[in-house]
C-alpha cells in the first residue's frame, strides 16, 4: 500500500510514471518510442539512432563473438566490450609465464594485438519486416508441422535473396511468438585481435562474489580491433589486414550524469519470457531453477576447492566457474524477485481477467477459450520431462570427460573410413583435444564425475537413467563409497579422462579404435545419456514444444488484443533493441538505500588481500593515493566506478553502450542487479537495475593505469 502512495504521489508531482520496462525493434522507435523518449530527455533524432541512409549509432554496435555486445569507439576499428566477454579470448593467450588473466594484457601497437581465431564480430547491416512474405501461403487451418514447413521455405528464400551478389549474411527471425517476422543482414569480420585487458583484480575485481550485486566496483572492460583486408572488406586474419574503418563510432562523454538523466542501452539482449502464462512461472520458480541451483551448488563447490588449492587449475577453471557461477546465481535472485512480486498471483490474477475478457464476447471465446486450460495440462505433463533434460544438462554431462566424449563422436566413424579419411579425423580431434586438455585437471574432474553421477542416480527415476548404470552397479566396491568407486572405475578404463592415455589413443588411430570406443566406460555412458535425451526426452519435449509454439502465437495474440491499449515489447531474441531509462538509485530493502554511483573510495574499503576477489592492485592504490584522476574525475572530485540505471536489459547485453541524451558514450553495460533479475519473466520499475562501468574508470585505467596513451588520441573524448 505504501510502496503504491509513493508511486501514485510522485507520478502526480513529477511525470508520468517512468515505467522503463521494454526492449524496443530499431526500425519501429520512431513510430513508437521516439516521442517518449525526447520527452524522457532524448536530444537527438530517431535517424542517428538508426537510418540506412546515413551513418547511424547501430552502424556502431556489434555482436561480439556468441552472446555479446561491443561498440566502437575509433574510426581505426577499436572497440570496447566486458572483460567477461572477452574473458575467453584473454584466457587462451594465457599461461603461467604470460599470465594475461592476473598481470593484464596491453598491445602497445598494432604489431602487438593478438588475433583470435574463431572470433567475430556482427554489424547489422539493415533490418526489415518480412512477416508478409514469411507468412505467405500459411492459413489458419493446417498443422503446426504444415505450417512450419511453408515458413521455413520461405525464410529461405528470403535470405538467399537477401544475400545475393553480396557478401553478407542474413537471418530471419520472429517477434511476438510468431506474430511478426524480421530480417536482418548481416556483415560479419572474423580478424579480432585483443588490444587491452585490465588484470583480472581489477576487470573481475568483486569476482562471483559481487556479481550480480550493487554497489559494485567491477573493471569490467576489454578491447578489441576489427581488421580487414584493404578493400575494408571483412578478412580472415592476415598479416596484411588494416585496422577497419567504421561508418560510424561513438563520442565519449567524460561529463558523467545526475540522477535522473536519460540514458539508453542500444545492444542485443537474448531472451526474456515477460508473457508466460502462470503454470510456467510456477515450473521455473518450483522445479527448474532450484533443481539448477542445487547441481550447481555441488559444482562450485568442487572447482572452488580446487583453484583455491593450485593457481593452475585457478586458470584452467576460472572461466567455468565464473559461467557455472553466474547462472546459479542468477536463478536465486530470480525466484527471490519472483516471490518478492508474487508473480504466480499476479500472473493468475492477470488470467482470470483475461479469461473474463475472453468469455464476453463470442468471437474471443471460439479463439481463446481453451488456451489457459491447455497450458495448464501441458506444463503439468512436461514436468518430469524437464526435469530429466535438466539433469542430463547439468549433471549427466557435467564432467568434462564426458564431454569430450560427446565432442569425439565423430570417431565412430573410423570403421567405415579411408587412410586419408581417419588422418583427417585425427587431424580434427587432436585440435579439440588439446583446446580441451589445456583447461583439464583430471583429479577435479573425477570428483565432479563422482557428484554428478550420484546426484543423477539419487534424483532422476530408472526410465531416465542409462542402462549403463546397470554395468556400472556390478563393480565391485573398493572403498565403499560406491560413487566413488564407480568414478575410480571409469577414469582407469577410460581414454577420455586423461591427456596421455587419449592421445596414445588417437595416435594409433585406426579401423580397430571402434572397438576401444565401445568398451570405454565414459563413452558408452555418454552414449547412453545422448540416447535418453534424444529418445526419451526430446522426443517428448518435441511433440509438446510444438503445442507450446502454437499456443504461445495464439496467446501472445490475444494479450495483445487484450491490452490494446498498452504498447507490449516483444521478447528479446538476441536482436539489436534500444531500451531507454534513466540513471536511478533504489531502494533493495526497508531502510535501505542504493546511491547510483559508486567510487574508487568502494574500491579501498573492499580490499582485503586474504579475500581472492578483494584483492586491490597496488598500483592502483598509489594511483588512489596519489588522487591524480586527471580529466576522469566526477565533478565530485572522486572517481566513479560504476553505476545504476533503469534500463531494461539482459544477458548478451552485457558489453552494451550507455548512451546519454547527446548520443556520447558514458558507460558500457556488464550486469544487473540481484534484486531485478526477475526481469526476464516480469519487470519491477522500482527494483530493476542494470550496472555499467563509468566509461571514465575504463579511460583511467586505459590511460593511468596501463600507460596506453596512444589508444586515449584514437577516441573521441569530450
Ligand atoms: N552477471 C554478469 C552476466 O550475466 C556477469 C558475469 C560474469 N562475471 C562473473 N563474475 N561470473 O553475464
Ligand atoms: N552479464 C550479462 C551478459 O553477459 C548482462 C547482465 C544481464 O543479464 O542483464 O550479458
Amino acid at each position: 500500500m505504501k510502496r503504491l502512495i509513493i508511486l501514485l504521489l510522485s507520478s502526480i508531482l513529477f511525470f508520468p510514471l517512468f515505467a522503463d520496462e521494454g526492449m524496443w525493434i530499431p526500425i519501429l522507435m520512431e513510430k513508437y518510442n521516439y516521442e517518449d523518449m525526447k520527452a524522457k530527455g532524448f536530444k537527438l533524432s530517431a535517424e542517428d539512432i538508426y537510418s540506412i541512409n546515413k551513418a547511424s549509432m547501430k552502424d556502431a554496435i556489434v555482436i561480439f563473438g556468441g552472446g555479446c555486445t561491443a561498440e566502437l569507439i575509433s574510426d581505426q576499428g577499436l572497440l570496447i566490450t566486458n572483460h567477461h566477454c572477452g574473458y575467453g579470448q584473454i584466457q587462451k593467450h594465457s599461461s603461467l609465464e604470460n599470465d594475461y588473466l592476473t598481470d593484464g594484457f596491453w598491445a602497445m601497437n598494432h604489431k602487438e594485438e593478438l588475433p583470435n581465431p574463431g572470433l567475430k564480430v556482427t554489424f547489422l547491416v539493415s533490418m526489415a519486416e518480412v512477416s508478409e512474405a514469411v507468412l505467405s501461403g500459411v492459413h489458419n487451418n493446417m498443422t503446426e508441422k504444415e505450417r512450419n514447413s511453408i515458413i521455413s521455405k520461405n525464410i529461405d528464400k528470403i535470405k538467399n535473396s537477401a544475400i545475393e551478389g553480396n557478401h553478407y549474411e542474413a537471418r530471419v527471425e520472429q517477434f511476438y511468438n510468431g506474430n511478426q517476422y524480421f530480417l536482418f543482414i548481416n556483415e560479419v569480420f572474423t580478424d579480432v585481435r585483443l588490444v587491452g585487458a585490465p588484470p583480472s583484480a581489477i576487470g573481475k575485481f568483486g569476482g562471483d562474489t559481487d556479481n550480480w550485486m550493487w554497489p559494485r566496483h567491477t573493471g569490467d572492460f576489454a578491447l578489441f580491433r576489427i581488421y580487414c583486408n584493404k578493400d575494408g572488406k571483412p578478412a580472415n586474419y592476415s598479416e596484411d589486414n588494416i585496422p577497419y574503418q567504421p561508418k560510424k563510432y561513438f563520442p565519449i562523454s567524460t561529463k558523467g550524469y545526475k540522477q535522473g538523466d536519460f540514458t539508453m542501452v542500444f545492444g542485443y539482449p537474448g531472451t526474456t519470457t515477460e508473457y508466460l502464462p502462470s503454470f510456467a512461472v510456477e515450473q521455473i520458480m518450483n522445479e527448474s531453477d532450484p533443481a539448477r541451483i542445487m547441481i550447481r551448488r555441488k559444482k562450485l563447490d568442487i572447482i572452488n576447492a580446487a583453484m583455491n588449492s593450485d593457481p593452475l587449475i585457478r586458470i584452467q577453471y576460472s572461466a567455468k566457474a565464473a559461467s557455472i557461477a553466474n547462472g546459479w546465481k542468477k536463478w536465486m535472485g530470480e525466484i527471490n524477485g519472483l516471490k518478492r512480486l508474487d508473480a504466480i498471483n499476479v500472473k493468475k490474477q492477470y488470467e482470470h481477467e483475461f479469461m473474463n475478457w475472453v468469455n464476453s464476447d463470442n468471437e474471443r471465446t471460439k479463439n481463446y477459450k481453451n488456451i489457459l486450460s491447455q497450458y495448464q495440462t501441458i506444463y503439468k505433463n512436461l514436468s518430469k520431462y524437464n526435469m530429466a533434460r535438466i539433469y542430463i544438462n547439468e549433471a549427466g554431462l557435467g564432467a568434462d570427460a564426458i564431454l569430450l566424449a560427446l565432442r569425439m563422436r565423430s570417431l565412430e566413424s573410423v570403421e567405415t573410413k579411408t587412410d586419408a579419411g581417419i588422418e583427417i579425423l585425427k587431424k580434427d580431434a587432436q585440435l579439440k583435444a588439446d583446446a580441451h586438455f589445456k583447461d583439464y585437471n583430471e583429479a577435479t574432474d573425477k570428483k565432479m564425475f563422482e557428484e554428478m553421477l550420484k546426484l543423477y542416480y539419487e534424483n532422476i527415476p530408472v526410465e531416465f537413467q542409462p542402462n549403463y548404470f546397470a554395468k556400472l552397479d556390478k563393480i565391485k566396491l573398493k572403498s565403499g563409497n560406491k560413487y566413488q568407486d564407480i568414478a575410480e572405475y571409469c577414469y582407469k578404463n577410460s581414454i577420455f579422462g586423461n591427456q596421455e592415455k587419449f592421445n596414445a589413443f588417437l595416435n594409433s588411430l585406426s579401423k580397430k579404435s571402434y572397438k576401444t570406443l565401445m568398451k570405454d566406460p565414459i563413452y558408452l555412458l555418454m552414449k547412453d545419456y545422448v540416447d535418453i535425451y534424444l529418445n526419451k526426452v526430446n522426443a517428448e519435449f518435441s511433440a509438446y514444444d510444438t503445442k507450446l509454439d502454437s499456443l504461445n502465437r495464439i496467446y501472445m495474440k490475444a494479450q495483445i488484443e487484450h491490452q490494446e491499449d498498452k504498447l507490449l515489447f516483444p521478447d528479446a531474441n538476441f536482436t539489436l533493441r534500444i531500451t531507454y531509462g534513466k540513471v536511478d538509485n533504489y531502494f533493495p530493502a526497508d531502510g535501505i538505500k542504493y546511491n547510483y554511483f559508486t567510487s574508487l573510495e568502494g574500491i579501498m574499503e573492499k580490499d582485503n588481500p586474504e579475500i581472492y576477489d578483494y584483492t586491490v592492485p597496488q598500483k592502483l592504490k598509489d594511483l588512489y593515493q596519489a588522487k591524480d584522476y586527471g580529466r576522469y574525475a566526477d565533478e565530485d572530485g572522486s572517481l566513479h566506478i560504476c553505476f545504476t540505471a533503469s534500463n531494461h536489459t539482459t544477458g548478451g547485453n552485457s558489453g552494451s553502450p550507455v548512451i546519454n541524451a547527446n548520443g556520447e558514450l558514458i558507460g558500457v553495460n556488464f550486469d544487473r542487479n540481484w534484486e531485478g533479475t526477475m526481469s526476464d519473466i516480469m519487470y519491477d520499475p522500482e527494483m530493476c537495475r542494470n550496472i555499467s562501468i563509468d566509461i571514465r574508470y575504463a579511460l583511467f585505467i586505459i590511460d593511468k593505469y596501463a600507460g596506453a596513451t596512444h589508444l586515449i588520441k584514437e577516441m573521441d573524448i569530450r
